[in-house]
């Protein structure tokens, strides 16, 4: 693996791998406390163009985990303000012999410029409404501890698919895994093209609680919607928040999230905290597909030291 872009440049024997390999890294009490070296050598620059919590400090944890050097570079205070543009960002970075970008960015496409751009190896921490390929190995690495196999599961994403980075990786890798897809949204926040468009729809989030096993939540993604007629907050909780009436009503649905949350708009407390959330075992299950993720790139470098 030179780097990681999107997961549809993973074969499904790939993916698994990735799985597999993440599975041997976490416990029911965490990622297991065990020091790696396949990083040794290796120099990592994290660079988030966008707010990120999870995704950041568990790429920051798996490199360190993995015996690699780990920097953080800050958009804020950087020379981005003074107008540097994002290329000459990227080759000022790579001129400090580093071996690996993890790269978060805004806008459609631009992270796969960049890795045709670079000697680095790119791996993508989330782009666009594209793709958030890491986030999609995640949650198929919840839903495997969670159900072994995954083969034949009911999954219904339900929320803002049309803005969603996240729905668009998770479709691909859980599709191929063998789980049986559908989407719920309201219309102006639904998808118009590419695979989501074609699944199967449910009009509400009670229809989809009566014929699937898990629920995939989305975030309404304010930051990236422009001039689309959202509904109220009252109609989109009628219709597709997943509320503590409807977690107490459908006592075998699990839920998943990719956070950060709304509380009060997608999700209530009490579903998040519930022991058919998966939502806190997502994140660390991040932890171990990002350190699986990194160490098949390492092992596809030589040092630079
Ligand atoms: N799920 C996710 O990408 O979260 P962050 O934005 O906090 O990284």
């Amino acid at each position: 693996m030179r780097g990681l872009l999107d997961t549809a440049d993973l074969t499904t024997a790939e993916i698994v791998a990735i799985l597999d390999e993440a599975s041997t890294y976490v416990d029911a009490s965490g990622v297991v406390p065990t020091t790696f070296t396949h990083g040794n050598g290796k120099r990592v620059v994290l660079a988030f163009f966008e707010p990120s919590t999870r995704t950041r400090l568990s790429f920051e944890t798996a490199a360190q985990r993995l015996g690699a050097s780990v920097l953080v570079f800050h958009v804020s205070g950087s020379s981005v303000e003074k107008g540097e543009t994002l290329f000459d960002t990227v080759h000022t970075i790579e001129a400090m012999s580093f071996d690996t970008l993890v790269i978060r960015h805004g806008e459609n496409g631009m992270v796969r410029s960049i890795a045709e751009r670079t000697t680095m190896s790119v791996v993508n921490a989330g782009e666009g409404s594209l793709a958030h390929p890491t986030q999609a190995l995640l949650d198929a690495a919840a839903l495997r501890e969670r159900f072994d196999d995954v083969k034949g599961l009911r999954v219904c994403i339900v929320g803002d698919i049309a803005h969603s980075r996240v729905a668009r990786s998770q479709v691909d890798v859980l599709t191929r895994l063998g789980v049986d897809m559908s989407v719920c949204a309201p219309g102006s926040l639904d998808a118009t093209d590419g695979v989501l468009a074609s699944l199967p729809r449910y009009e509400s989030i009670d229809d989809a609680l009566s014929n699937v096993d898990v629920i995939s939540l989305l975030r309404i993604q304010r930051e990236r919607i422009t001039g689309t007629d959202l509904p109220s907050l009252d109609a989109y909780r009628a219709g597709y928040a997943m509320t503590d009436a409807r977690m107490q009503a459908h006592q075998r649905v699990i839920v998943i999230h990719p956070g950060p949350v709304n509380y009060g708009v997608e999700i209530d407390p009490g579903v998040a905290d519930s022991d058919r959330s998966l939502i806190r075992r997502q994140v660390t299950h991040g932890v171990a597909v990002r350190m699986a993720v990194l160490n098949n790139v390492f092992k596809h470098r030589t040092p630079n030291t």
